[in-house]
């Protein structure tokens, strides 16, 4: 895609419409979701340390704060399916289930707030949610007033049993009742991924006006081909999902499966990695009670989360694709006069079991400051100081894993300006770049 075409989406999109302003979701919400590991496991007479129930969020969210991950800005504890009675009560009320959740959601909420944490919720834009539990449908305004009531500070809502087409009307006007609850409250949609699915072309416009993230693609699974799939959903479809991205509206790409079964260690730090240059939720969903330490250590890594956290919101790209290679890239702060900083991450791809070394200068990725930029890599302790735009770097990725480095321009650091500047084109400079890919030189 040329420049042109870019400014034409992103100007189009971005420059004249309103966002969601309920003023969250200003950097991707980081937290802890039970979904991909925890599933819609019920059997809390066999299985009590694992099932959906008031027991499994408490325990999350002390180890959330006693094993260090809120103070690096893990926030939010997020209950997803399965956590209702299957009727409502006589007068139409969400019940959460009587024997997992005793204490009810006002106190579960309560006790996560109390630990500095925040609370998230599950609900679903249909008849049932997507394991059969009661939707919203028919009942926007009541649900919308308890999850106010409970102290809810983030709600997800699913599209299973619903109709695409009726969402383009339904998912603002559930988001219309959360807001007249005068609570503020995260808005997470599915809204897109459902109107894909059934090959329609989603509003994105509207979606950006009324939701705080949104899914495009499918539920993560554990494994690596899940992860690969979604890397190249979002590279393939980039230039249509990108501009979308910004400070209260985010892409989401999924939870984060790092320290389960699927993932190798070096596909761990792949997803991390990728996850922060898509500007992605950070959502772990690992059971924190016996995550690994290297798991741990990749889900705590301070440089890469605060690539993912990066003030300006701009969502990265996939700017190199070639022989199982690829190189992505995320403006960032520092700016320095039209200069931006980058984070880049070599990802191989490639399953021949050795090392791929990746050649390239910084001028060949688009950074060309006639200053230079300090680089470093965030993975391993390696500084390589100050470079000048002419200087090749080489890296060695592993297979199926990933090289991350950041370079920064000179500070001078006027995010809301920059980004400004960025959305509306005005300057010539194109932060994505002047990038040709070159294959025969990179590797
Ligand atoms: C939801 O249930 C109502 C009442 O049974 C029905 O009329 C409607 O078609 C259902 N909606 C969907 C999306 O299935
Ligand atoms: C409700 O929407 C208005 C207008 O966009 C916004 O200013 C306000 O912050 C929102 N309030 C809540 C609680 O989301
Ligand atoms: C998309 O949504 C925007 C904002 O709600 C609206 O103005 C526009 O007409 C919609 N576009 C289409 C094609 O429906």
């Amino acid at each position: 895609m040329n420049r042109d075409v870019v400014c034409a989406v992103l100007c189009l999109v971005l420059t004249f419409v309103e966002a969601l302003e309920n003023g969250l979701a200003r950097t991707p919400p980081m937290g802890w979701l039970s979904w991909e590991r925890f599933r819609c496991n019920t059997d809390c007479k066999n299985d009590p340390d694992n099932c959906i129930s008031e027991n499994l969020f408490r325990t999350m969210a002390d180890l959330v704060v006693s094993e260090g991950y809120a103070a690096l800005g893990y926030e939010f504890i997020n209950i997803d399916d399965c956590w209702l009675e299957k009727e409502r009560s006589l007068t139409g009320q969400l019940v959460p289930d009587r024997t997992r959740f005793p204490s009810g959601l006002h106190d579960l909420s309560e006790y996560i707030h109390s630990k500095g944490l925040k609370f998230g919720i599950y609900e679903d834009y249909g008849n049932y949610t997507c394991a059969g539990y009661p939707g919203i449908l028919g009942y926007l305004e009541t649900d919308a007033q308890a999850f106010a009531d409970w102290n809810v500070d983030y709600v997800k809502i699913d599209g299973c049993y619903s109709h695409p087409r009726d969402m383009d009307r339904g998912y603002p006007e559930f988001g219309y009742y959360l807001n007249r609850t005068g609570r503020p409250m995260i808005y997470s949609c599915s809204w897109p991924v459902y109107q894909i699915y059934s090959g329609m072309s989603p509003n994105f416009t509207s979606i950006i006006e009324h939701c705080n993230l949104w899914r495009n693609f499918d539920d993560i699974q554990d494994s690596w081909a899940s992860v690969e799939s979604i890397i190249d959903y979002y590279g393939n479809n980039q230039d249509i999902i990108v501009p979308n991205a910004g400070p209260g509206h985010w892409n989401d790409p999924d939870m984060l499966i790092i320290g389960n079964f699927g993932l190798s260690y070096e596909q761990s730090k792949t997803q991390m990695a990728i996850w922060a240059i898509l500007a992605a939720p950070l959502l772990m969903s690992v059971d924190l009670r016996t995550i690994r330490p290297e798991y741990k250590a990749i889900l705590q890594n301070k440089k890469i989360i605060a690539v993912d956290q990066d003030p300006l919101g701009i969502q990265g790209r996939r700017i190199y694709k070639h022989n199982g290679i690829e190189i992505w890239a995320r403006p960032t702060t520092p700016v320095y006069q039209n200069y931006f900083s980058y984070a880049v991450a070599f990802l191989n791809r490639r399953t021949d079991g050795t090392p791929s070394d990746v050649a390239v200068t910084l001028r060949e990725l688009g950074l060309s400051n006639p200053g230079g930029y300090t680089v470093e890599d965030l993975y391993e302790d390696v500084n390589y100081g100050t470079l000048v735009p002419n200087t090749k770097i080489k890296v060695k990725v592993n297979p199926s894993g990933v090289v991350i480095l950041r370079a920064d321009v000179q500070p001078s650091f006027e995010p809301s300006t920059a980004r400004q500047s960025f959305l509306q084109q005005r300057t010539p400079y194109d932060p994505y770049s002047i990038f040709q890919p070159r294959p025969n030189s990179f590797i």
